[in-house]
């Protein structure tokens, strides 16, 4: 069974709430239909009725009983903007300020995950990563214990011999441009965790990347990987984790014996942290667009699961992110 066949699986034992902001987009439409067919998930569509109306003719599904809810003239709204203005008023968020940002889709979804009126939350189609993400951290806040929010994307890659019978987890790929050792060192950790409880890959070995293997190289970019391999093993003494590792020497056995003798991780990765966002977006596009593996992401480390798709995402982008999503929500109701 593949990775995303076992993520349905789950999402069907136990059914979640997911909530859409952007309703009124016809590929978000015709995605709610699909989970809703497939018992992958309950769909709520935020949005004006006549827009997201509009949007499903046009597509030609059909929204049955799917919720349809307007935060400009919903009844909770005044609720939401009362705990959204009971979070922020310390950072200066006045009333009225919270009042508004609640008549808005994006905040008013994140609020109603906050508040237990759904599970999770799927967007993306058209608005940006940070117009998700920034609401999320504010509002949302990281798991305890974690201190930053990170990605994981889940590469499924035609050639089994590669990581996990194909599957390889990449991080972090979307939220951290220049991140420290110190969170480095959490990302790896947080990404194992990813690995091993959403993917289920039974034993996580995490490669630090960097263009050195061991010393081979010498500068300050490298010194910060071996600085972040350090922390971790005392974040997650347990982990199977090492660095400063090049990928060939991660990923090929015969490389990774002859550069890195003995180490646990070398020649099977299974989990590659990127040193930097740049590193880790170009990395995981190039190992879609050239490796030819299909890639689905997903934000670790938030109390409550939010996910970003890309703007040129497909229908079945959208429910396979929902479905993640769904099994991500299952395990934070535990
Ligand atoms: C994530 C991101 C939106 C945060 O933006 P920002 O301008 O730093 O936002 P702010 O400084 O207003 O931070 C908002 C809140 O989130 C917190 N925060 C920011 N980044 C965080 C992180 N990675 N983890 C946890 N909390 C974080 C801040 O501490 C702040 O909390 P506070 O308001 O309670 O003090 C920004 O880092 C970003 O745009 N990242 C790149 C995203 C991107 O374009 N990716 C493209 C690849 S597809």
């Amino acid at each position: 069974m593949s990775m995303i066949e076992r993520v349905w699986k789950k999402a069907k034992a136990d059914v979640k709430r997911i909530v859409f902001p952007e309703g009124d987009d016809q590929r978000t439409v015709l995605a709610a239909v699909k989970l809703r067919e497939e018992g992958l998930a309950k769909p709520i569509l935020l949005g004006e009725e006549a827009a997201i109306r509009a949007a499903a003719e046009k597509a030609g599904a059909e929204l049955g009983d799917i919720p349809l809810i307007d935060p400009a003239k919903s009844e909770k709204t005044e609720a939401y903007a009362q705990a959204l203005y009971e979070l922020r008023k310390a950072k200066g968020l006045d009333l009225e300020g919270a009042r508004k940002l609640a008549g808005d889709v994006m905040y008013y979804g994140i609020l109603m995950v906050q508040l237990g009126d759904a599970d999770g939350l799927v967007s993306g189609a058209v608005h940006t990563t940070g117009d998700m993400l920034r609401p999320a951290l504010q509002i949302i806040r990281t798991k305890p214990g974690i201190r930053i929010v990170s990605s994981s994307f889940l590469m499924t890659c035609p050639n089994p011999e590669l990581g996990d019978e194909g599957l390889l987890v990449y991080a972090d790929c979307i939220v951290n441009p220049c991140p420290t050792a110190e969170e480095l060192a959490q990302i790896a950790v947080t990404t194992a965790r990813t690995a091993h409880d959403l993917c289920g890959v039974e034993v996580p070995r995490v490669a630090m990347l960097s263009f050195s293997t061991k010393g081979s190289a010498k500068h300050e970019l490298v010194s910060k990987v071996q600085e972040a391999v350090r922390i971790a093993h005392e974040l997650a003494p347990d982990l199977l984790l090492d660095g400063e590792l090049q990928p060939d020497a991660a990923l090929v056995p015969e490389v990774g014996a002859r550069k890195a003798p003995g180490s646990p991780v070398a020649g099977r990765a299974n989990v590659l942290i990127y040193p930097d966002l740049q590193s880790g977006n170009i990395a995981y596009k190039l190992t879609q667009r050239i490796g030819g593996a299909d890639a689905y992401a997903v934000l670790q480390g938030l109390n409550k699961p939010c996910n970003d798709l890309s703007r040129g995402c497909s229908v079945m982008d959208i429910v396979n992110t929902a479905a993640l999503t769904a099994v991500q929500a299952q395990a934070s109701g535990k």
